[in-house]
């Protein structure tokens, strides 16, 4: 079932989001939901707090063609930084919760990330990179109440504040 996204604005896309500390059927569902709405809306990441849901989940898929799903589900993920030899990337970023902007990004460029899974067991992955690193960074962020244009340039910030201001008026 898809789910109305909270737009750039909305007070909970500021707020801390709780940790997760049982993985329920409803929270397995809201997962489900998530990523339809993610899916619909072409997006490759979604976080609980852009659906309203003040909770530490993220969803996740970065393949290309709707056959190729492969859906990964984050309950309480953390990353921890590699702060030796971990050089940042540019990259350009947009977000469901922040429509028709994009810009350029410069974040770690890798990652060492853990979550619970669907099954409640804990994963760990090291050096994360490329488009994944990039996306888990974006989401981990929203669930902290940080938004990608809160990181743009400040010549980004200047181009595109009129925008900003009048999606935060509709909200
Ligand atoms: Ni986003």
């Amino acid at each position: 079932m898809e789910l109305p996204l909270n737009i750039y604005g909305s007070a909970v896309l500021r707020k801390k989001a709780e940790p997760v500390e049982e993985i329920t059927p409803e929270l397995l569902e809201l997962a489900r939901d998530m990523l339809d709405t993610m899916y619909k809306a072409q997006g490759i990441g979604l976080a609980a707090p852009q659906v309203g849901k003040s909770i530490r989940l993220v969803v996740i898929d970065l393949s290309k063609e709707e056959d190729e799903r492969n859906p990964i589900i984050f309950f309480n993920p953390e990353i921890q930084f590699e702060d030796d030899d971990n050089p940042s990337e540019i990259d350009e970023e947009g977000c469901l919760s922040v429509p028709d902007i994009w810009a350029k990004i410069s974040r770690p460029s890798r990652v060492n990330l853990t979550y619970k899974n669907e099954n409640g067991e804990t994963v760990e992955m090291q050096n994360v990179s490329g488009k994944l690193s990039r996306c888990i960074q974006h989401e981990i962020d929203h669930l902290n109440g940080v938004l990608f244009t809160d990181k743009m340039s400040i010549a980004d910030k200047a181009v595109n504040m009129g925008k900003l201001k009048r999606m935060a008026k509709k909200q």
